[in-house]
Formats: C-alpha cells, structure tokens, sequence
C-alpha cells in the first residue's frame, strides 16, 4: 500500500512539474524531496523539472568498473571548485578519496567489492562532513569486464602451469598505460581467501594485499619477471591478482587509481614443494579437497538439472545464459571443456546453497558428461556469477567459484593426473529431470500465440495484461500503439510498442521501441539505463542482458524470462516459463495448462470458445485485460504519453482496428505480399503487410513468427534414458542417451560378455535389452588349455619317435 501511495506521489508529483513552463525552478520542492528519499531514481523524476536537479543527481562516466575497484570516473553534471575535498562513499560504508580536475571536474576511484551490480553512491565535496549528491556505481563480474579494462596476462597458459615440468622463463603482462594515472607504479600481488566455518555466520571472503613485485618501475605498459617460489605464509595463497598502481602510495593502499589482472590461480608464486614435484603436490591437495568435500553438505540435489540437447540449452534464455568461457558465437575457446564447442550456466544460483550448474554440448548437440570426458558438464559449489545479496562466500562473484570449484580442478585435473577425484564430487548431471519451459508470444500488429499454442491477432490500442502470475507475482504489460503507414498515415492497426514487466518486489523493467533502426530502450523503475559500456546488468530481482540495441533478455528469480526484439516498428516480445507456473497464468497470454480450450478468459473469468470464436469476440477478450493506473508499471515520461494513457483510457475504445483487410486483386502489393508470405502462418504476414501497406512490416511479421516456431521447436520435450555405464572389464561404444541412440557394450579380453551387446534408448525412457555383464572366461580358458596342452605333448612324443629312429638309423 505504501509504496503504491509512493508511487502515485510520484507520478503526480511529475504531473505537476510538467505542466511548469521551463526555465522555472522549483529549487524548495527538489531539495525537499530529495531529503526524504535516497534512492537514485528520484533523481530521473525530478530531471524533468527541476533545473537545480544536478546539484544534487550526478551520473558517472564511465558508470561501471571491475569489482576490484580502482577505476577512475568523472561526476558529470556537477563542477567543484579547486579547493573541495571529494570523497565518494559507496552502499552508505566504504570511503574513496577522490580529486578535481582542470577543468573543475570531481573525479573519484570505485572501491574493492565483494558483490556485483548496482551499489548507491554518495558524494561530498567538503571531506565527507556532507553528502549531497546521489548517484550509483555499476560494479562488474571481472569474467563480463572487457579485457582492455584490465592488465592482460600474456599467454595466461604459461601463467596457469608455472612450476610444473617444462616451465621456465619469464611472465609477461600488458596494460593500457592511460588506465593508471602515473610515471611510476608500483606492481603488486593480492590475494584472495575464505575463513571460517563454510554456510555459517563466521564465514567470510577477504581480498589482501601480499606484496611487490616491482616498485618504481615506469608506467610503460609491460612488465615482465621471472617468478620466484614465495615462502610461508605467503605461499599459502593460490588464488590472486596483480594490481598496477602509481608508486605515490604507500603498498597496498586500498582503493587508489590501479588496473588489476583477471582472478588467477597462484601457480608461479607457490612455495617451492610444488616446483620440485608438483604433480605430488598437486594430488595432495586434490586429495584434502576431497575430504573437505565430504564435510560439507551436497548442493547438487537441489541445483536444475542441464537441458539435454544444445537447442534446449540456447533457447531456454530465461534459465541458462551463455558461459563467457566456452561459447560457440565466439570461436568457443573452451579450455576447461576440451572437446565441448558451447556451455550455458544456470542463471540463477540453487535456493539453499547458492550453488551453480554449467552445461556443456559437442559439436552434435549432445550434452557431455564428465563420466564420459574431460570436457563433460559440472556442478559448481560456488555459482560464478555469485548471486545476491553476494558479499559472503559462496555468493561472492567469482573468487567463491574459484575457491571451490576452479582450485580444485588445477589440483586434480590439471596439475596432476587425478581427476576423477574432481568428478566425483562434481558429476555432471544427465538431463533427466529436465523440463523445457514454454513460450508465447506477441509479434507483428500483435498477434498472438499462447502458451497452449492458440493463435489469435488482438488490435486494441491500450495498455494491457500479457501476463498475471500470482504464484510468483510475475506481472507483463504490454503497449500497443497504431501501426504508421509507410506514407505516415496511422493505419487501423496497432503494434507492441512497450512492454513492463515486475516479479514480486524486483526492479520494474520497462523496455520501449525508440528511434530508428528499432532500437530498444530500457527503464528501471522508471530511469533509463545506458547499456553503452555493460551488456548484462544484476538488477534487483532481476537480470537484464543487452547485447545490442535490438536485442533485450529479461530474466526474473523464477526462471521466467522475457525475450525482446525491435523488428520494424514492432517489439516482438516472447515470454518463456519453466513448468512451476502451471495453470498460474491469467492475460492475454492465456492460461498455461497444455489445454487450449481455456486460454480465452476474460478478466472477470468468462471464457470465450476457443474456436468459433470471431475477430471480434476475441476483441473483447482483450479489451477486458486492459490494465488500470494503478497496476500500472509504465513511465508516462513525455506529454504525449500521458495525455493518451495516463489520463486517457487505458483501452482506447475509439479505436476500431480493422478485422479483415479485403484482398483487392488489382493492388500490386497483394501480389508481393502473396510472395513473401507462404506456408505455415502466412495469413498474419499478410494481413499485416496489406494493413500496413509495408512489406517491411510482414516481413517481420513472418520473421518473428518464424523464430518463435524455430524456438517451440528447439524447446521440444526430448526422452532420455540417462547415462549407461560401461560394464567393469570391458567398454562401451556411443555416448548418445536420448530417445534412439544406441550404445554398443563389449568385453575385454578374457572376459565374455553376459547380457546385452547392444542397448537401444527406448521412447518410455528405458534402455532395451539387459545389463551387461563381462564374466571371466575361466570355463574356456581350461578347454582352451587342454588343447593346446594336448597339441604340445603330441608334437613332444612325436619329436621323441622321429629322434629315436634318427638315433636308430645312426
Ligand atoms: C549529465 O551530463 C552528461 C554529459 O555532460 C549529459 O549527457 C547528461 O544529459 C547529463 N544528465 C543530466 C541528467 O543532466
Ligand atoms: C580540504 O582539506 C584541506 C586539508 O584538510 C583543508 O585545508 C581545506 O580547507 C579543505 N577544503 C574544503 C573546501 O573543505
Ligand atoms: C606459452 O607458453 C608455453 C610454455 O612456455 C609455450 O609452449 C607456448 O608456445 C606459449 N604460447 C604462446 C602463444 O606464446
Ligand atoms: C587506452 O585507453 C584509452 C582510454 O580508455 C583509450 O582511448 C585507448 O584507445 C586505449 N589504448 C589502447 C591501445 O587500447
Ligand atoms: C618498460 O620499462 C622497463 C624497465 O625500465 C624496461 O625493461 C622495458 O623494456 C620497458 N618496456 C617497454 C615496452 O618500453
Ligand atoms: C496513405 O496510404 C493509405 C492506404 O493506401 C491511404 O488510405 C491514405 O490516404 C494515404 N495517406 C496519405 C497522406 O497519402
Ligand atoms: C539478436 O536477436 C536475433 C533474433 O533473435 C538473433 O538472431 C541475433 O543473434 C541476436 N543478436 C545477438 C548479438 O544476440
Ligand atoms: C487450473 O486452475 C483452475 C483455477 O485455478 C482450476 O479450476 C483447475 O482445476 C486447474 N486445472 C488443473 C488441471 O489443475
Ligand atoms: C488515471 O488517473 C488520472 C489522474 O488521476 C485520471 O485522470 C484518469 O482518468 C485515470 N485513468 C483511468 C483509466 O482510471
Ligand atoms: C526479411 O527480414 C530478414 C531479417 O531481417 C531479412 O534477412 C530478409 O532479407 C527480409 N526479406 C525481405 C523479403 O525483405
């Protein structure tokens, strides 16, 4: 109640400032406002009114760094004179110092951190007494940094095995000399580790400084050395960075202008034990993990389970993202899954223990597994990405992971020749229990697929339902707005134009069509958010990732997530929910249940005969999803906005669409619409295309409708009978489970093959024929002996016979 109350406020707040003519300032009402309310997002209101906002919102550029901190940024829209004392204090606790510039820019360092995402933050120009400006820092996963953001460890390989066999010389690393503001810098080892009592209160992650590699040496860009074992205590630390910082500050000076390496394992730094022997080494530490892992409590019951085919991985976008690591768009450099061309990981982190799942494919599609390969699929105890609220292990980005589940593999699999103590405690899972998601979508001047597979258009001009799920408080709003002709008359016909969306008490998303070129802009409780420098960013309950202007993911704690296209003039929106949402949804989307007979029903609960139902019918079905102000998630941000669906009607009853489009066989566009319209869903490209006069406008019609069936496709349940196990003594040939694949079983030799020589993965998920079983063949091994005993005293007393009669003839 109290936040819709604040919402409103808001809102009206806004109301009332623009109908200000500009170039008044409302100096008392902004600096009111702003003592009641810290949150960055007041400051997005309070731009469009007040002039004096900037006194008191700042933004940064850049707006994101490396969670390591040291990054310099520039306070825009706010000068200082020369004299102010700048501090930034970053989520209300850490303190940098920061500086003015010539030309009276404050300027400040982002902190070390231990979470991702955006964190407040408050900046004073009198030393920290007052904090008068808002802002926020984007804080980045070191693995989603641009690489020429951070100092390059040159052949990282030879960095990674330092001090196994065969590794001599020296190390180099490269840096941008510009991202350390100095002559001289100091180059020093961090390191990184966890104490306490794992998934208590005590336990906690600490970054600490180690020591120097080289003071004073010039800020040329590279450095190279040859690595020295260190001695205790140091050489207890097997995870680290190296920071590059101007030689002015003392060592190890926390939060100054610096450019770190990217997390590594220690190799080259170890104490000298592990140059002497390491693979001895190696195995001994690989075995102390495998103890502590047997203290600590399994995850992998509770983490989801890998979909079973690459398809199902690449399309199930709400649930499984692509690992930055091994990834088939980009070459897939795959180093810890020889033999995989892509991986995926649970975007989410397990409920209880935070813990992570990868998913790795080979060139077929198939999934694979580590009973299998090297390269096969693994659990991870600490989720790479970390995962909110972050700040303790495992949850911390990164440096958790590596400390659990990274470490671990150098020692047993890299290291020394051990990994099947790795694998045990990290098993791929086989896709058994994996359940693809379903999806719907609005495309074109929208049509309408639901979940349950009806197709229907809806063309009321409004803002509407998509989706209600009150199982997890998912709420999609749509907006759709009249199609423009291409000669710039508005056609009677409307188009998504915006789409709202919130889980529980996430983040609001709203994601809008601007400009040209169908750009997408997307709104975080009502503030724009610049995808210039990131393309993924942790919001609150949400993920959102950006990889080109076009192109927008949405994902929410649940698992649902919400695809987004600018295809043009269009937002095609498709809308994927794993099966916890069954028969939960209500909205234009229908009811998702696998029974397309309730899909129609209508907001007070009538329900409309699925089939003989007339463009107009459904109509009225979707006008009843219109929304209302105040479930409102849209930001009604320009005047046109509000006057149309702030104050208008949220379904614009006076706009009737046009239901059938009359095919004239004289116009020339009936024709080119006829071509490029065929087959399965063509009746929407058309329509479309004669509607809106544009074959641009059925092209994407029938480019989305395309893709949407390619990705219900690719989601398609597929039958699995799990991983078959090679029968002790012998071997197995295939490492295919799913529905048809056969795998050929065979005995060493010595051992005779009991069972099935062959198994075949059966529809009911079952392989056909028996286990099988090599016995040794003892039985045969006598007959076998008998006769070759047999052969051998024959040709003896035979050799005996013809020697006598030699003797004899002698
Ligand atoms: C802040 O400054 C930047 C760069 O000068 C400008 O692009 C941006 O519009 C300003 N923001 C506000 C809210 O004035
Ligand atoms: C900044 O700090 C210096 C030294 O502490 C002090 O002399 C100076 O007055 C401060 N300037 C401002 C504007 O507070
Ligand atoms: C990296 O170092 C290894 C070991 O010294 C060497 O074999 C390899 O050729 C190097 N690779 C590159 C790209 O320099
Ligand atoms: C170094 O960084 C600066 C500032 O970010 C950039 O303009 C420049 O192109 C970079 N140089 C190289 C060689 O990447
Ligand atoms: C950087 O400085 C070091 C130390 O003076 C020198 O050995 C090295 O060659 C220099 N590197 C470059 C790229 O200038
Ligand atoms: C634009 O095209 C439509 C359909 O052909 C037509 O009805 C309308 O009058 C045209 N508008 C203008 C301004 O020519
Ligand atoms: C953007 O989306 C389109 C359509 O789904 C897809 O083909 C393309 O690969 C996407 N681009 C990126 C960079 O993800
Ligand atoms: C789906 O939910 C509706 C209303 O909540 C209920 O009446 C119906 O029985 C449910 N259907 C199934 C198959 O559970
Ligand atoms: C929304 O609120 C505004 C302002 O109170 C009002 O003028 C408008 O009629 C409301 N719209 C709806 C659909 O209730
Ligand atoms: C339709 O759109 C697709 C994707 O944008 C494009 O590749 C294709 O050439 C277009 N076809 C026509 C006939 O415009």
């Amino acid at each position: 109640m109290e936040k819709r109350l604040q919402k409103s406020l808001l809102v009206i707040f806004l109301m009332s400032c623009i109908g200000r003519s500009s170039g008044q300032t409302c100096e008392g009402q902004c600096g009111q406002k702003l003592d009641s309310c810290s949150c960055h997002e007041t400051c997005a209101s309070l731009q469009n009114c007040c002039l004096d906002f900037k006194e008191y919102c700042v933004d940064a550029s850049p707006y994101s760094g490396t969670i390591f901190g040291g990054t310099d940024f520039i306070i825009l829209n706010a000068t200082f004179a020369q004299n102010s004392n700048v501090t930034c204090r970053f989520n209300h606790e850490i303190v940098t110092h920061g500086y003015v510039d010539i030309e009276n820019k404050g300027h400040c360092i982002s902190p070390l951190l231990y979470e991702t995402g955006w964190v407040p933050l408050e900046i004073s120009s009198d030393n920290g007494i007052t904090y008068n400006r808002l802002g926020a820092w984007l804080s980045v996963h070191p693995g989603k940094l641009d690489p020429r953001f951070r100092v390059t460890l040159d052949n990282s390989t030879k960095w990674q095995y330092y001090g196994t066999s065969n590794t001599k010389g020296s190390l180099q690393m490269t840096w941008n000399t510009s991202h350390v503001r100095a002559e001289n810098v100091n180059i020093e080892l961090w390191g990184y580790s966890e104490q306490g009592q794992p998934y208590s209160e005590s336990w906690h992650g600490e970054w600490t400084y180690l020591y120097s590699l080289a003071k004073n040496y010039p800020n040329n860009g590279s450095f190279s050395f040859v690595p020295k074992s260190a001695e205790k205590p140091f050489s207890d630390w097997e995870l680290g960075s190296v920071r590059v910082s101007s030689s002015s500050h003392p060592d190890g000076t926390w939060n100054v202008h610096a450019v770190w390496t990217e997390d590594h394992a220690l190799a080259w730094h170890l104490e000298e034990k592990f140059r002497e022997d390491s693979a001895a080494w190696a195995l001994d530490k690989c075995l102390k993990w495998d103890e502590l892992e047997k203290e600590l409590p399994s995850f992998q019951d509770e983490i989801i389970d890998c979909p079973c085919t690459l398809d199902q991985a690449r399309a199930d976008t709400g649930r499984f993202h692509t690992d930055y690591g091994c990834d088939i768009e980009k070459g897939s450099v795959c180093t810890y899954h020889p033999g995989s061309v892509h991986c995926v990981r649970a975007i989410q982190a397990s409920p209880k223990y935070a813990a992570g799942q990868q998913c790795c494919y080979d060139s077929t599609g198939a999934q694979v597994l580590t009973a299998d390969s090297i390269g096969g699929s693994t659990p991870d105890r600490g989720h790479d990405w970390g995962s909110p609220p972050y700040r303790r292990p495992p949850r911390i980005p990164g440096a958790s992971h590596w400390i659990y589940d990274v470490l671990s593999f150098y020692y047993c699999c890299l290291w020394s020749d051990n990994c099947h103590y790795y694998f045990k405690n990290r098993p791929s899972s086989d896709c058994r229990t994996y359940k693809s998601p379903k999806a719907g979508v609005v495309y074109g001047d929208p049509h309408y697929i639901t979940f349950d597979g009806n197709r229907y258009t809806f063309n009321g001009m409004g803002e509407y339902s998509l989706l209600l799920s009150a199982k997890y408080g998912l709420i999609i709003q749509g907006r759709a707005e009249p199609v423009t002709m291409p000669n710039g008359t508005l056609a009677r016909a409307t188009r998504l134009s915006a789409v709202a969306m919130k889980e529980g008490d996430s983040d609001v998303i709203e994601v809008r069509l601007i400009g040209p070129e169908d750009s997408l802009q997307v709104l975080k409780n009502q503030e724009v958010l610049l995808f210039s420098e990131q393309n993924w960013m942790d919001l609150k309950g949400v993920f959102v990732f950006a990889p080109v202007a076009q192109n927008v993911t949405v994902m929410f704690p649940s698992g649902a997530g919400v695809e987004l296209r600018g295809r043009s003039g269009t937002l095609a929106t498709t809308v994927l929910l794993p099966e916890e949402f069954w028969n939960t949804t209500q909205g234009l989307l229908g009811t998702m249940n696998d029974d397309p007979k309730d899909d129609f029903l209508t907001s007070d609960g009538q329900r409309v005969p699925h089939d003989q139902n007339s463009p107009e019918e459904l109509f009225t079905f979707g006008a009843s999803w219109a929304i209302l102000n105040d479930s409102s998630l849209f930001t009604y941000d320009t005047k046109a906005l509000l006057d149309k669906y702030f104050y208008g009607p949220k379904h614009h009853a006076e706009f009737t669409p046009v239901f059938y489009v009359p095919e004239n066989p004289d116009d020339p566009l009936l024709t080119e619409a006829s071509e490029l319209c065929s087959g399965d869903g063509s009746n929407f490209c058309k329509y479309d295309t004669l509607v809106a006069r544009s074959l641009m406008m059925g092209n994407a019609t029938r480019v989305s409708f395309r893709s949407h069936m390619a990705m219900v496709e690719a989601l398609k349940p597929v039958v699995t009978c799990g991983w078959l196990a090679p029968p002790s003594n012998g071997e197995k040939e295939g490492t295919r489970y799913l529905e048809g694949s056969v795998v050929k079983l065979s005995c060493n030799t010595g051992y005779t093959l009991k069972g099935s020589k062959e198994r075949r993965c059966l529809s009911n998920g079952q392989w056909s024929g028996e286990t099988t079983e090599c016995v040794p063949d003892r039985t045969v091994g006598i007959a076998v002996g008998s006769v070759i005993g047999g052969l051998v005293l024959i040709t003896f007393l035979t050799a005996i016979i013809l020697h006598s009669r030699r003797l004899k003839r002698k």
